[in-house]
């Protein structure tokens, strides 16, 4: 299936639905245990079912995460110049120098020459943030990068990312979902509309939590429109401005599933009944920055 870009004014254009990666492959840490082969086979499973944009991170799995996504190109042939891939470096160290090396070390472990989208992974006080935009900025011009952004940055330290930087910052990754509602309540989504800025919405599904148990509402639309919860619930999303999504499958029915969310266009009137009525909205986001 064709999945469609989104595309900002200042010409960042980026799939509207991606695949997440967390877990592929262990968490913070490779786990020795995991079964490398079923998440390389769900990443080629997923590019051949049309999905391009592939999110993942330099500590996923301490980096092995990276490799399991460049051993799935590299065994299934796929043209690299098709697929959308974003990396995070961590907030552990944002440090010019610091960011520099993770960059290189992630496109080695992808097996990659350049990422479309890097992004400091979150907000660290530490580290002075006008050096490391100015880092993303240098790895932009040496063509090692597309792209840049952020993820997890509340509006004040946003703010301050787009003033420092010379090349736009095209993203905030966050957590957003009908239940989890902090980049709404905390004004980032407007800032991100009226700046030109695409919103990255991770654990579209809030790991489950969302269709499971179903609510009463999204069992209605869900009904209404002949969908699954789960793909009312990444409609939602998409159906927004300025919103895209990534979500994590290791499970074929549940890719299939996922990618039936979009595709599709929800009344304007059942996105805000959505807004408004979801039960139990939480305004702050309860995800260690981590992820
Ligand atoms: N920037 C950050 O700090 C940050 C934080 C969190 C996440 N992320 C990114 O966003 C991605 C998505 O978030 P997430 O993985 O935390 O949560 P998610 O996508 O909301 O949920 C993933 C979980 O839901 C299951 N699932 C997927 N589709 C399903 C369906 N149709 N029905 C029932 N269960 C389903 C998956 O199981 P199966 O694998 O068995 O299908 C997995 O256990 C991550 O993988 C990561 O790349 C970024």
């Amino acid at each position: 299936m064709e999945i469609k870009n989104k595309t900002l004014k200042n010409g960042f254009s980026i799939p509207e639905f991606g695949i997440g990666t967390w877990q592929m492959g262990g968490r913070y840490e490779r786990d020795i245990s995991n079964d490398d082969a079923s998440d390389i086979q769900a990443i080629k499973d997923a590019i051949e079912m049309g999905v391009t944009h592939i999110d993942t991170a330099e500590i996923y799995a301490g980096g092995h995460t990276e490799e399991i996504i460049g051993e799935a190109i590299k065994s299934g042939n796929i043209d690299r110049k098709k697929l959308f891939i974003t990396s995070k470096v961590s907030g552990d160290d944002l440090s010019y120098d610091g960011i520099i090396n993770s960059c290189t070390a992630s496109l080695k472990r992808l097996g990659t020459d350049y990422l479309d989208l890097y992004l400091l992974h979150w907000y660290a006080e530490n580290f002075p943030l006008e050096k490391s935009i100015q880092a993303l900025n240098d790895l932009k011009n040496q063509g090692l990068i597309k792209n840049i952004g952020v993820s997890n940055f509340g509006l004040e330290h946003l703010k301050d990312a787009v003033r420092f930087s010379k090349a736009p910052i095209v993203c905030n990754q966050v957590h957003y979902n009908l239940r989890v509602r902090e980049v709404v309540y905390a004004g980032v989504l407007k800032f991100c509309k009226e700046n030109d800025i695409m919103i990255v919405a991770y654990r579209p599904l809030d790991k489950g939590a969302i269709i499971q148990p179903i609510t009463q509402i999204l069992d209605d639309m869900s009904k209404k429109y002949n969908k699954t919860p789960a793909q009312v619930a990444i409609n939602w999303l998409i159906s927004q401005e300025n919103v895209v999504t990534i979500v994590k499958s290791r499970d074929r029915k549940h890719l299939e599933e996922n990618l039936g969310g979009i595709g599709w266009q929800m009344a304007p009137e059942d996105i805000e009944k959505l807004d408004l009525e979801f039960p139990s909205q939480v305004m702050v986001s309860d995800v260690v920055p981590l992820e």
